[in-house]
């Protein structure tokens, strides 16, 4: 698949089969993430990847009670490590790069999974101090940015519009 039909094809999914996916498809998928682009190659970024059902369970709860997470076979929890990107960058580092650096680092590995006929969801809604708490880390430190329930989808939901070129452009020639 090429990256622009994996882009086009990408859509939030919700609802997932109980089915695992090979090791090698996740192996890949966390793969990408080491090639995404940051401030200075620093890679802020940890990833954690969630197999436990209790632990699912407690992501989903800690994610405003988002119980639909749990039918994902994996929840990767993505992380930026606050204070390498500060040990470079100073409070941009750590208060810009490292977010955009693991949001990069997320998109890769998407996209990868859409590639590999997976489906996941970017779930942002949760509350980082019991995200944290669940992973035992230091939310000081490693900053959770998003998980990402990932799983075979079992649902093909309707695309929702997206603004028109017209509108998000500006050209200045
Ligand atoms: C930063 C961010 C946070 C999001 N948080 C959630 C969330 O907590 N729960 C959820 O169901 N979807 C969440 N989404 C998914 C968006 O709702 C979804 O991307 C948007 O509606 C567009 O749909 P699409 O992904 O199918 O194109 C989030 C997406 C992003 C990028």
């Amino acid at each position: 698949m090429d990256v622009f039909t994996a882009i086009k094809t990408r859509q939030s999914i919700r609802r997932f089969k109980t089915e695992p996916f090979p090791e090698e498809t996740l192996e890949k998928i966390l793969e990408a993430s080491r090639y995404a682009p940051s401030a200075g190659n620093v890679q802020p970024w940890k990833f954690f990847v969630v197999r436990s059902k209790d632990v699912r369970v407690k992501l989903a709860d800690a994610a405003l009670g988002q119980k639909w997470m749990v039918t994902a076979p994996v929840i990767i929890v993505a992380c930026a490590d606050l204070p390498r990107s500060a040990a470079s960058y100073r409070q941009r580092g750590s208060e810009l790069y490292a977010l955009q650096d693991t949001a990069a680092a997320i998109q890769n590995m998407i996209l990868s999974a859409v590639e590999a006929g997976l489906a996941c969801c970017w779930v942002g809604a949760f509350r980082e101090e019991i995200a944290a708490r669940i992973l035992n880390i230091n939310p000081q430190v490693l900053r959770p940015v998003a998980m990402i329930p990932l799983g075979y989808p079992a649902e093909s939901p309707a695309r929702p519009a997206k603004r028109p070129l017209e509108e998000i452009i500006e050209y200045i020639d």
